[in-house]
């Protein structure tokens, strides 16, 4: 019986950490398909390069027929989504690639199992998942002292991103419901670590204040997000595909809520640490505040007591752990920095940062700095 797994969008960051933790755990094969847009880097899984288990198959998941043929060739006991359009930034710019990837393409690849799925039997059958990678931005925001998103959160998803997100979960649900397919959902809160592409705020901000670049911090910066370190979230997925109730839904957070002034403080100290002879040190002196993200979520907190009961999943890192590795990978790491931050990401960056004129801080909350 096929160990193979088919894992979407595995040259992306969580993608990538998953795949080369996959190899490394000694779990079995990996056939990945990633239509490499600006987000997706081969050169992220170079470690995989010349394995045996390892398969890179470029394409897109709105190809019905590759996804199919893949399907019937490797005949994967499970496959573990992750391709999507991922940052909210772009999709206020530019929706459509986000209604196009995240919803049609969930719908290409669950029609697709749904058919592989009804060839099977037996043993190949009962063991077939189809694991959905998804967000806690599909549960909207929350106020200072609500609780966090527990999986019974009502959706309300504020961006494009997270409206795509939740329309496919919501598609992941009724292909269960009525056609039986053997899913698993998991919604994770904000991620960090090796490999993230950097219009994403940490990698962003250490990039900037390595080469002396204003930290642009949307809004007043009092903005809370619920940072987990990718390998906990990777070996979360890895427990849900083990052990998850078919048809379920497991949150996976650390929680580590944090201001995104916290963060950008946290991170200026490490960097002063790490890089004390830098020409800017103190490097929180770059900070600037810039015009907010329209529609921007206040804040996002994450319950995650039903896969720490049932499966009994815990991180490894803490916060303060997690973001020292995380800002030495990006130190030790310059090279992958540069390949990725060529054209294309200048012109981004342009485009994102260009009308955001910087701001006075709102001061509140200890939002000085
Ligand atoms: P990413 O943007 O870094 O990577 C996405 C990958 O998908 C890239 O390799 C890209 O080339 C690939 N891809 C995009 N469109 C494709 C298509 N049509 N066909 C095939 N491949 C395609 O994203 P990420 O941050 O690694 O997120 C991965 C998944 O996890 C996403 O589904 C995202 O919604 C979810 N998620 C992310 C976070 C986070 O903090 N980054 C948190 C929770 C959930
Ligand atoms: O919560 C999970 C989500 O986390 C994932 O589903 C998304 O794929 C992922 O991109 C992330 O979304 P966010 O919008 O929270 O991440 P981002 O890194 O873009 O922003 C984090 C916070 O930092 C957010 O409040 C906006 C703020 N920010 C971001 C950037 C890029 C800034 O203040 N300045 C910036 O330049």
């Amino acid at each position: 019986m096929s160990e193979t797994i088919l894992v979407t969008g595995g040259a992306g960051f969580i993608g990538s950490n998953f795949v080369l933790d996959w190899l490394a755990g000694e779990h079995g094969p990996v056939v990945n398909l990633d239509k490499l847009t600006y987000a997706g880097n081969a050169a992220n899984l170079a470690a995989a390069e010349g394995n045996p288990e390892y398969t890179f198959i470029h394409g897109d998941i709105l190809d019905a027929a590759l996804v199919a043929r893949l399907l019937a060739e490797h005949r994967p006991s499970a496959v573990v989504h992750f391709a999507a359009e991922s940052h909210v930034d772009r999709s206020i710019a530019g929706p459509e690639a986000f209604l196009r990837t995240n919803i049609d393409g969930t719908f290409v690849l669950l029609q697709a199992a749904r058919q592989h799925f009804a060839s099977l039997a037996g043993a190949e059958k009962d063991r077939f998942r189809f694991l959905h990678v998804s967000t806690d931005e599909v549960y909207g925001t929350l106020a200072p002292h609500d609780p966090a998103f527990h999986e019974d959160t009502p959706y309300a998803p504020n961006s494009p991103y997270a409206a795509s997100k939740a329309s496919s979960d919501h598609l992941v649900r009724a292909w269960h419901h009525t056609y039986g397919l053997p899913t698993l959902v998991t919604n994770c809160s904000n991620n960090y670590g090796p490999y993230q592409f950097p219009e994403k705020l940490i990698p962003l901000m250490i990039n900037n204040a390595l080469s002396g670049k204003p930290l642009p911090v949307y809004g007043d910066g009092l903005q809370v997000r619920d940072w987990l370190y990718v390998g906990d979230h990777c070996s979360a997925i890895r427990a849900v595909l083990q052990g998850g109730r078919l048809g379920q839904t497991y949150n996976v957070g650390g929680g580590n809520q944090r201001t995104n002034l916290e963060v950008v403080r946290t991170l200026c100290a490490l960097l002063d640490e790490l890089r004390p002879h830098s020409p800017h040190v103190p490097h929180i002196d770059l900070l600037t505040y810039v015009q907010d993200r329209p529609g921007h979520d206040r804040r996002y907190a994450i319950d995650a007591q039903k896969l720490e009961s049932e499966l009994h999943w815990q991180p490894a890192e803490s916060f303060e752990t997690g973001f020292r590795k995380t800002i030495e990978w990006y130190l030790a790491n310059p090279a992958w920095v540069q390949n990725v931050t060529s054209g294309a990401y200048k012109s981004w960056m342009q485009q994102n940062y260009a009308s955001r004129i910087p701001v006075a801080a709102v001061p509140s909350e200890g939002a000085t700095r």
